[in-house]
């Protein structure tokens, strides 16, 4: 495990951001394994940024997203595939037919979580997992509780209710279950880049970083990868 503690937010962007654009210029066909929610925005930003300066280039890039609410389609503004396309996609040269989110649509949600897992195969594994952490722990969606190894439905916790509930005008509008890619697409990553910043995410991480790996706290399964980074601010791993 590498852990890059930075200053505050804005370091923490640069540092994803960098990370992830040095994988395209290595690799312009690598495939990306993308996250939502607040904290990867000002990665996205200066991703864009780059690719405005013409020093990256998305054409041939391919990306796999962690996650999606249930019941809303991607022109839900509250919908995960919304957000893909708002904060980054539509802002560079990437091809959105190599762009996937689960279905949060579908009526067969075990059939659609292994045909995500298929797609997942096909493009032969992630090349690198960007993941967020939920303030109880979660990673994607996979809330605590039970480790499952592939795409599936899960029925959201209040807790994450509550935390995403800032986004949604009242809390009655959040989805109450959501697909998510399980710990096989994550952990099959050949590198995991985990961001976190600011003081409610102290806890889960200390937790995921040096606790016992137990589904009670699902990111600390990521203990167990060969080639996790973390970048976080000060804020949330506090010395
Ligand atoms: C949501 C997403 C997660 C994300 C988490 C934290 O629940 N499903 O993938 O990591 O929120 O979001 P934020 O970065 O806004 O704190």
């Amino acid at each position: 495990m590498r852990i890059y503690r930075e200053k505050d937010y804005a370091a923490v962007s640069r540092r994803a951001a960098a990370m992830i654009g040095s994988l395209i210029l290595q690799k312009p066909d690598c495939v990306l394994g993308l996250a939502t929610g607040s904290t990867p925005i000002g990665a996205y930003q200066k991703l864009i940024e780059a690719y405005q300066r013409g020093d990256l280039d998305f054409s041939a890039v391919r990306t796999v997203n962690l996650d999606e609410y249930r019941g809303l389609d991607g022109t839900n503004e509250q919908s995960y595939r919304y957000f893909m396309n708002h904060q980054l996609f539509d802002h560079v040269n990437i091809d959105k037919a190599n762009t996937f989110v689960p279905d949060g649509m579908a009526a067969d949600g075990e059939a659609a979580g292994r045909a995500y897992d298929e797609k997942i195969k096909s493009l032969g594994g992630t090349d690198l997992q960007l993941l967020g952490l939920g303030e109880n722990g979660h990673i994607g969606f996979n809330e605590p509780g039970a480790f499952i190894a592939g795409t599936h439905i899960v029925k959201l916790t209040r807790s994450t209710i509550e935390a995403n509930s800032r986004l949604f005008r009242d809390i009655s509008e959040v989805p109450t279950q959501a697909i998510t890619m399980g710990l096989w697409g994550i952990m099959t990553s050949r590198e995991v880049l985990l961001v976190a910043n600011g003081p409610k995410k102290a806890a889960a991480l200390r937790g995921a970083l040096y606790g016992p790996v137990t589904p009670d706290l699902p990111a600390s399964v990521l203990q167990l990868h060969p080639n996790l980074i973390v970048v976080c601010d000060e804020a949330a791993l506090p010395e």
